[in-house]
């Protein structure tokens, strides 16, 4: 039996694959690469020393979906695949709904003809909108701000609904806060498409000198340095949380919605000051005006991840940036020679 991963060769995909491989499951990889490339899964197995089995598709092809589910013996999914960049969304939004709602109903409805009846979903804290409080517990009230948010949200419905109906499934929602970082040998890491958005590839860019200097967006906000807060998240945890996901799958019928995160809030200068303590490199960075759209300041409550998952985070701050620099550092063209 095998873990089927969609979007398995992308950032946390890679990283999951990892560590289900590690726990001694096989893994099954679909992925279309539209934001990854097959190196990935070759890096993953020199890393663990076993097997991926990769396929090259659409989630949204049904036939694709269907021949793979007729070959492998599937006991659980983790989907990963979907469109996620923020601003496209916006510009995009059509495409959005298509690929993130028709991935998702197609690959529901081959679980249902195969039988299969656990899936582990990447939602993500973009449901909570600009959340009232921090810590952000599950039962926050929920609103998203762009289209890639609501697909998340209607997402999740989709499959609480699902599990509301056959009672023999299981359904874990994880809303990941801010994940970065790499894997420890350096081997697998995040490599955006284009023009990065989020801080940490902007920041490995400024420290790089790919770029003059990392924009911080906003220093001026109600926080104790006037710079955005965040909940950042070592993907090696992130990736482990859905091996304990997994296992809380096999063992419980239903739908769960679960934090992952550290459950603690780092501004933007804290970022950039722990990269310069970690590393010994230094990242040029200038204040600029807000970004708009950014919530000053959220961070997770975990405790439902301790309660459910017996899952903790381990890694540091430091951790982070050390092991996102590193990645950069042995791969300043990522997986590309
Ligand atoms: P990623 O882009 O690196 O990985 C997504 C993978 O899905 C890519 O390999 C891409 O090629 C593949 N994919 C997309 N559409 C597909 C389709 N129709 N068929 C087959 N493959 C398809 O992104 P990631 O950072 O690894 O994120 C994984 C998941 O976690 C996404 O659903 C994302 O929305 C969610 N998430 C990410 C973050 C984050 O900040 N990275 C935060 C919260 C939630
Ligand atoms: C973090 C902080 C920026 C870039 C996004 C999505 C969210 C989730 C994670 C998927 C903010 C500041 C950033 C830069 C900066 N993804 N920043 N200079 O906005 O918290 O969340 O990614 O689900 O849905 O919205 O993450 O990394 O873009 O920004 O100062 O060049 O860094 O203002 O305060 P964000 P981010």
């Amino acid at each position: 039996m095998s873990i089927l991963l969609t979007g398995g060769a992308g950032y946390i995909g890679s990283h999951t694959c990892v560590e289900l491989l590690n726990a001694g499951y096989d893994v099954v990889v679909v992925d279309n690469y539209v934001n990854s490339q097959p190196e990935a899964l070759r890096r993953v197995e020199t890393i663990t020393g076993k097997k991926v089995t990769a396929y090259e598709a659409d989630v949204c092809d049904k036939a694709a979906m269907d021949a793979i589910f007729a070959k492998e013996k599937i006991e659980a999914v983790i989907h990963f695949a979907g469109l996620k960049a923020v601003g496209e969304s916006v510009a995009e939004p059509l495409m959005y709904y298509r690929n993130n709602l028709d991935s998702t109903l197609t690959l529901v409805e081959t679980m249902v003809k195969y039988g299969c009846k656990r899936i582990v979903f990447s939602s993500s804290a973009t449901v909570y909108g600009a959340p009232d409080f921090s810590p952000v517990p599950e039962t926050a009230r929920l609103g998203c701000s762009n289209p890639y948010g609501w697909t998340k949200y209607m997402i999740e419905q989709i499959l609480r609904d699902w599990a509301a109906a056959q009672k023999d499934v299981s359904v874990v929602l994880l809303r990941y806060f801010n994940p970065v970082g790499a894997h420890p040998s350096g081997l697998i890491g995040e490599n955006p498409n284009g023009r990065p958005n989020n801080l940490m590839p902007n920041v490995l860019n400024a420290a790089s000198g790919k770029v003059k200097e990392l924009k911080v967006f906003g220093g001026d906000y109600d926080t104790p340095d006037g710079t955005c807060v965040r909940d950042y998240i070592h993907v090696v945890d992130l990736a482990k949380g859905h091996v304990c996901a997994l296992k809380y799958a096999a063992e419980h019928t239903g739908s769960e919605a679960i934090n992952l995160g550290t459950g603690v809030g780092y501004s933007v200068l804290d970022i950039i000051n722990s990269f310069e303590r970690s590393t010994g490199v230094k990242v040029p960075y200038v204040i600029t005006e807000r970004r708009p759209g950014d919530v000053p300041s959220y961070y997770a409550n975990p405790e439902k991840a301790a309660k459910l998952l017996n899952w903790h985070t381990e890694k540091t701050l430091d951790d982070m940036c050390r092991d996102s620099w590193a990645f950069k550092s042995k791969n300043p063209n990522g997986y590309e020679a």
